[in-house]
């Protein structure tokens, strides 16, 4: 029988290539707001594939809809991984920001996460199966001037994994979790914080989705707790993790020239439909 994934962003980028790769083997159910991209992506890898592909068009950011999805993940009996993916990147020093997208993405990367990742342990710890992906990012470990607000809550995505992992260990459970820390990515993320991803950094430094999703899916069949897609993003996080504060304060500093430092040239970030 085949069992299902519920994906959170999965309307493009590594949420999407997640229900492509995920899609031979399984049903979805796949979450965002842009109704006729999941549509779209239904109708393709039900036809292709002969998965049954539900949608739900939410907002997680909202309460509403953060609680119908939550609903459906925790009663869902076939239900044997959940990707909590969905988010989105802002730009400007923290007090420059808007306000409210800041919230916003607090929202959607912290209150979605915990609210999503109870639904489905609720409905996977008991029957003993599965898994959880949390998406965070290399931020989490490397910071820069102009992500106060978002390498923040990626920190929190990984802080909380990893408390969860301990959870599932004392409870002797075989759920497994994992937070995946990706580094830049090609997807529509950079489209939608309006910076070009020339000057963000150099190409040596970007990753396909496939190659992240990849990486992540081989990590949950061997149980790893963190993936970290890519041998530089290796090096530079196994490097910013254990040189003293002072250290990496002072390389974190020098990221000075960073797009994303420029103030939103207009309020549409996270907004996009
Ligand atoms: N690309 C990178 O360089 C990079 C690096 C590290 C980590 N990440 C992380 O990877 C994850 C996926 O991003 P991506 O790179 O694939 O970017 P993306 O192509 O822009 O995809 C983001 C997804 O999140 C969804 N989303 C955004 N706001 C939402 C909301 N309020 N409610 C529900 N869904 C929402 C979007 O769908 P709708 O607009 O249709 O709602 C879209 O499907 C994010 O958590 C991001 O922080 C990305």
């Amino acid at each position: 029988m085949r069992t299902v994934v519920a994906i959170t962003g999965a309307s493009s980028g590594i949420g999407a290539v997640f229900a492509r790769k995920l899609a031979p083997a399984h049903d979805l159910l796949l979450i965002a707001r842009r109704k006729e991209r999941l549509e779209g992506l239904s109708r393709q890898l039900a036809s292709e594939h002969g998965a049954v592909v539900d949608i739900l068009v939410a907002d997680l950011s909202k309460q509403d809809d953060l609680d119908r999805v939550a609903t459906r993940i925790e009663s869902d009996p076939n239900l044997t991984l959940l990707v909590n993916n969905a988010g989105f990147g802002t730009r400007g020093l923290f007090w420059k920001a808007p306000y409210d997208q800041q919230e916003q993405m607090h929202k959607l990367h912290i209150l979605a996460t915990l609210r999503l990742t109870h639904a489905a342990l609720r409905n996977l710890v008991p029957r003993d199966r599965g898994g959880i992906i949390n998406v965070a990012s290399v931020s989490a470990f490397i910071r820069s001037p102009g992500s106060a607000g978002y390498a923040a809550t990626k920190s929190w995505m990984t802080a909380f994994t990893e408390g969860i992992y301990l959870e599932l260990k004392y409870a002797n459970s075989r759920v497994a979790v994992q937070a995946l820390c990706p580094g830049f990515t090609y997807s529509e993320f950079h489209d939608v914080m309006s910076v070009d991803r020339n000057k963000t950094a150099p190409p040596f430094f970007w990753l396909k989705a496939e190659d992240v999703v990849d990486a992540s899916l081989d990590g949950l069949r061997r149980r790893k707790l963190f993936v970290v897609p890519g041998w530089q993003y290796r090096f530079l996080t196994a490097l910013f993790t254990k040189i003293p504060a002072e250290w990496r304060l002072a390389l974190e500093s020098k990221s000075r020239k960073s797009p994303a430092l420029a103030p939103p040239s207009e309020n549409r970030q996270g907004e996009r439909r």
